[in-house]
């Protein structure tokens, strides 16, 4: 498929078939992800699978608990990414602190569309969470001290009703963009 392609049939999936991933695929999306760049080549990334019954059901209840129940379509994901950031890289966090910008989050954030893009090319569907509940994951994780999770993704194929003809999703996601016009200047100041 050819990368326009791709970003146009791209789209967030939140149900899934009940059809557990080939582990090939998955290992596909990750090695996408390794490749990504990142500031300082500091890869402050780590991607924790879980596509079993044993821990991935505690996860995704713990991930929609409380106030983030809206996302409980988590638990019906046959994959989940957690994301983890490791904030201590040295080089980037110094950039990070004179540019006050936070270095590792957009290095996350192409790392994890690497991932979605490699899926949708594969014919799996995802969807990336970032309203869950943190705090729950990393107790159930046992995470140390410096690791965040910035977000989840959730992978499986797409159900039935996520299932539109290409043609269908190319325009939708179109139509739901802002145009060029909206967000782009070419030699303007501002
Ligand atoms: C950083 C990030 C966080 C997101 N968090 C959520 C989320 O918590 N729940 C959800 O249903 N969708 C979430 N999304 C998906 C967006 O709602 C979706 O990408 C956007 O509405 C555009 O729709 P599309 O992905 O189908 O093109 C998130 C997307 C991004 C990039």
């Amino acid at each position: 498929m050819k990368f326009d392609e791709l970003v146009q049939i791209r789209h967030s999936c939140r149900k899934f078939q009940d059809k557990p991933v080939e582990r090939e695929k998955i290992i596909r999306c990750l090695e996408s992800a390794r490749l990504a760049p990142s500031a300082c080549n500091s890869q402050p990334w780590k991607f924790l699978i879980f596509d079993d019954q044993v821990k991935r059901p505690d996860i995704a209840i713990a991930a929609s608990s409380g106030i983030y129940s809206a996302s409980r379509f988590i638990q019906t994901a046959p994959v989940l990414i957690t994301v983890l950031a490791d904030k201590k890289g040295f080089l980037s966090t110094a950039g990070s602190f004179l540019r006050n910008t936070r270095f590792y989050l957009i290095d996350i954030g192409i790392a994890c569309e690497h991932i979605v893009l490699q899926a949708a090319e594969l014919g799996l569907g995802t969807c990336y969470v970032g309203w869950f509940n943190e705090k729950a994951v990393i107790k159930v994780l046992d995470l140390k001290k410096n690791i965040e999770i910035p977000l989840i993704i959730v992978m499986g194929y797409p159900a039935a009703s996520y299932m539109e003809t290409d043609a269908v999703r190319k325009y939708a996601v179109s139509n739901r963009r802002k145009s060029i016009e909206e967000i782009t200047e070419f030699n303007k100041n501002k």
